[in-house]
């Protein structure tokens, strides 16, 4: 029998309901008897903050380091929200990235036909939309030195923060993006700024260079990241994988989440090199405003942990069937509050993950 361990880092918010659910399906995996997967649990972020102080603790990281992957909630709300940026919630996810060199961060964006109405846009444009961004995640201006806020004394104050990338930072996130492009419509957009920065000049070189040396066969274009922002709304099914940096994937995935007019239905995964633990999460945030209510959809945990099963446990089949079972269950009308429609069944975040295992059945 195939083991692995997993670490569960619930979070904040409406991270322990999605998590929940989770658990019950790797309870159904369990007893199914071919594959184990033995859970320990920690605590992140706001979480974190309350019982020790930090927003991530060195005990919690150092059992991160010898799992085989990490599946995490949610972190942040305003009960933390004043605090300096070294004890907010967000940076223990800010911490485990880089501890960890989690450099590569992959965001599907995926239309289901059963939701194609709830995107803002018309449905003859995101209508099977199926794009992934490949966000590095470990450098750039997230952590970049120097860094700060600085006192002139004359009344002015001034705050700064720096954009860097190294050829291999660079050319490790392009790997990644080359390999997984060729498994799907072997395509990759890389998008920076190099109109305006040097970093974006080194990252489109750079990534011109590997594509030459390595992935030839793949097909390459360059974007600025503001017209890739206009291209994302105005025809986003011309891009398979785009690649870019910290700063811009954060905010051209979260666009290109929108696109699908469904967060609460999009899973991430953050890989490190061979033998790093991967980590998994839902791109929605902790939903404050919702939390302990039953309300949230663990839709997009569960497709965390599906992409867990094929990224870090080898597991594909098994993630392929969980897959296909999310299409099951959203094309026989069930619907968690925010993904609800007319015609449709609405239920609670557990009657969800009971319907997802019912399909799985
Ligand atoms: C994300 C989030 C984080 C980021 C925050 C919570 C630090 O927006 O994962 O996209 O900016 O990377
Ligand atoms: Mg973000």
């Amino acid at each position: 029998m195939t083991s692995f361990t997993l670490m569960i880092l619930s979070g904040d918010g409406i991270g322990p309901e999605t998590m929940a659910e989770v658990r019950k399906l790797i309870g159904w995996i369990n007893a199914r008897g071919d594959l184990k997967i033995g859970m320990q649990d920690g605590l992140i972020g706001g979480a974190a903050i309350d019982a020790h102080g930090v927003p991530l603790g060195d005990e919690t990281l150092e059992r991160c380091r010898t799992v085989d992957a990490i599946m995490l909630g949610a972190v942040g709300g305003p009960k933390w929200a004043g605090a300096a940026y070294d004890k907010r919630p967000e940076a223990g996810l800010l911490k485990l990235r880089k501890e960890l060199d989690l450099f590569a961060n992959l965001r599907p964006a995926i239309v289901f036909d059963a939701l194609v109405e709830a995107s803002t846009l018309k449905a003859e444009i995101v209508k099977g939309l199926d794009i992934l961004i490949v966000r590095e995640l470990t450098g750039g201006v997230y952590f970049g030195e120097p860094r700060g806020i600085e006192d002139l004394g004359n009344g002015e104050r001034r705050g700064v923060n720096t954009q860097v990338y190294t050829t291999s930072e660079i050319r490790r996130v392009g790997r990644v993006a080359f390999e997984l492009a060729r498994k799907r419509g072997n395509k990759v957009t890389s998008c920076e700024k190099s109109n305006v920065m040097e970093s974006g000049l080194l990252w489109r070189e750079e990534i011109t260079a590997l594509h030459k040396a390595e992935f030839a066969d793949v097909a390459l274009d360059h974007m600025y990241a503001d017209n890739c922002a206009m291209q994302l709304l105005r025809n986003p099914r011309q891009f398979d994988v785009i690649v870019t940096d910290n700063l811009f994937g954060d905010i051209l995935s979260d666009e290109a989440a929108m696109l699908t007019g469904s967060l609460g239905m999009l899973p991430s995964a953050s890989l490190g090199a061979p033998g790093t633990p991967g980590l998994y999460e839902p791109v929605h945030g902790s939903a404050p405003d919702i939390a302990g209510q039953g309300k949230a959809n663990p839709l997009a945990t569960i497709l965390s942990f599906a992409m867990c099963l094929r990224y870090s446990f080898d597991q594909g089949a098994l993630a392929d069937r969980i897959e296909r079972a999310v299409h099951d269950v959203l094309n026989a009308g069930t619907r968690t509050a925010d993904i609800m429609a007319p015609g449709c069944r609405e239920v609670s975040t557990s009657a969800m993950g009971d319907a997802l295992l019912g399909s799985l059945e």
